[in-house]
């Protein structure tokens, strides 16, 4: 572990304050928004950030071995048993909004800066954590720190993912302080956290329809990803005439909209293909392979696997029909998640009126909800998006958010 304390000084920050201090990190020029991959230039910048907000805070600031940074604010004799652990994660989708990470960042800094002016020192130890690679956006797994710390995926598996430079995860660790022989289940911390609470952006519409600012989460919708790669013959596109294509990019598009139709005829699926690669990739030339990545969710795990089991036959019958080939591959699953019913319970006491809502959005506090009592605080988003420029959190409500942080997490130390 690596640590790094200093002095405590007293910042008075805001919600806001601190999302501003970093808006100009990781903006895309190109996409609009933010574009903040791990281990990027840009993460990296923000992970810094953190650490200098937390060392500020007098925290005591640790790098697991699986890169997420943990700041902690320890009670006397430093005994880390029953821990409470609040945070989220820095990294963004390409051309993410502002808030989708870092608002819980923010927030648990200020719930920190409120709690350090009520009490001299916490009485079960308190944690602040920012997860690397929540998004998947780098290594294609979604939530990877939380993963490995867990042993939710097979510390091999995650060493080989690659990213779109072809560079393995296992070389990127490497190339930033991590051992990557050690990635993996970390029971000495996992047994520490007696409670994780993380504030998230809310993602869809549930607030504004109830004209609330605040939720706590339910559940989270079963999802998972899937690489689709669609075989044909690559040729030139002036002088192959149409009858006799084998056109990958032809059958990808009809397995686009066959995917689009399977999910409408489930109530509460949803099916994205959001990425599509086509193989070389070239105006003039017809396809060789089309890589595209589809991403499902249901509240039952069953109808999750029969819509994939129904999607892979319907892609087989359009490419058959169009003279290629195609095979379907699992890259991660997550189960539907069920919070922790005491948890939930505790924080209705500092939320009183707020809705209890599910989420179609996955979240480090779904990994780690197997494993430790965990619940999540929604704040609203009067755009209704999210994964893009739009999402939006106004000034009060991320203030009262961070209040709110603050008092749970003062209500579940007595
Ligand atoms: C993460 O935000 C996800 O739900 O994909
Ligand atoms: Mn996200
Ligand atoms: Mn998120």
């Amino acid at each position: 572990m690596l640590r790094n304390t200093e002095l405590p000084q007293a910042p008075t920050a805001t919600v806001t304050g601190l999302i501003s201090e970093i808006s100009s990190t990781g903006t895309d020029n190109i996409r609009g928004g933010y574009t903040r991959p791990v281990y990027s230039t840009a993460e990296l910048d923000l992970r810094n950030w953190f650490i200098e907000q937390a060392t500020k805070r007098g925290l005591s600031v640790e790098t697991d071995r699986n890169g997420a940074i943990w700041a902690w604010w320890d009670v006397a004799g430093g005994d880390r048993t029953n821990s409470l652990v609040t945070g989220s994660h820095l990294d963004s989708v390409p051309g993410g909004g502002a808030f989708d990470g870092p608002l819980g960042v923010a927030s648990a800094l200020v719930a920190i800066d409120i709690l350090k002016a009520r009490i001299p020192t916490p009485t079960r130890p308190l944690a602040v954590v920012v997860f690397p690679e929540e998004e998947g956006s780098r290594f294609g797994v979604a939530c990877l720190g939380s993963r490995l710390m867990t042993g939710a995926i097979d510390p091999d598996k995650a060493r080989n993912l690659r990213d779109p430079d072809g560079s393995t995860f296992a070389d990127v660790a490497r190339a930033n302080g991590l051992d990557p022989r050690f990635v993996g289940r970390d029971e000495e911390l996992l047994g520490q956290i007696g409670a994780f609470v993380e504030l998230h952006v809310e993602q869809g519409r549930g607030l504004i329809d109830l004209d609330q600012p605040m939720a706590i989460a339910s559940s989270i919708l079963g999802h998972g990803r899937w690489r689709l790669s669609v075989r044909g013959q690559g040729n030139h596109a002036g002088t192959t005439l149409m009858a006799d294509r084998h056109d990958p990019m032809v059958s990808a598009s009809r397995m686009v909209v066959a995917i689009r139709d399977i999910a409408r005829s489930h109530p509460h699926a949803r099916a994205t293909v959001g990425r599509l690669q086509p193989v070389p990739g070239g105006t003039n030339v017809i396809a060789s392979r089309v890589d595209f990545w589809l991403d499902v969710r249901h509240p039952d795990d069953a109808v999750t696997a029969a819509l994939v089991e129904s999607i892979h036959g319907q892609a087989q019958r359009i490419a058959a029909e169009e003279g290629c080939g195609v095979d379907l591959r699992e890259e991660s699953l997550s189960p539907t998640v069920h919070f922790d019913t005491a948890l939930q319970k505790a924080l209705q006491l500092s939320l009183p009126e707020a809705p209890i809502l599910d989420t179609g959005a996955g979240h480090d506090a779904g990994v780690l909800s197997p494993f430790v009592p965990t619940a999540m605080i929604f704040v609203r988003n009067p755009s209704g998006v999210s994964h893009s420029p739009e999402e939006y959190v106004v000034d009060e409500d991320a203030e009262t958010g961070a209040a709110t942080l603050a008092d749970a997490l003062h209500g579940l130390m007595a």
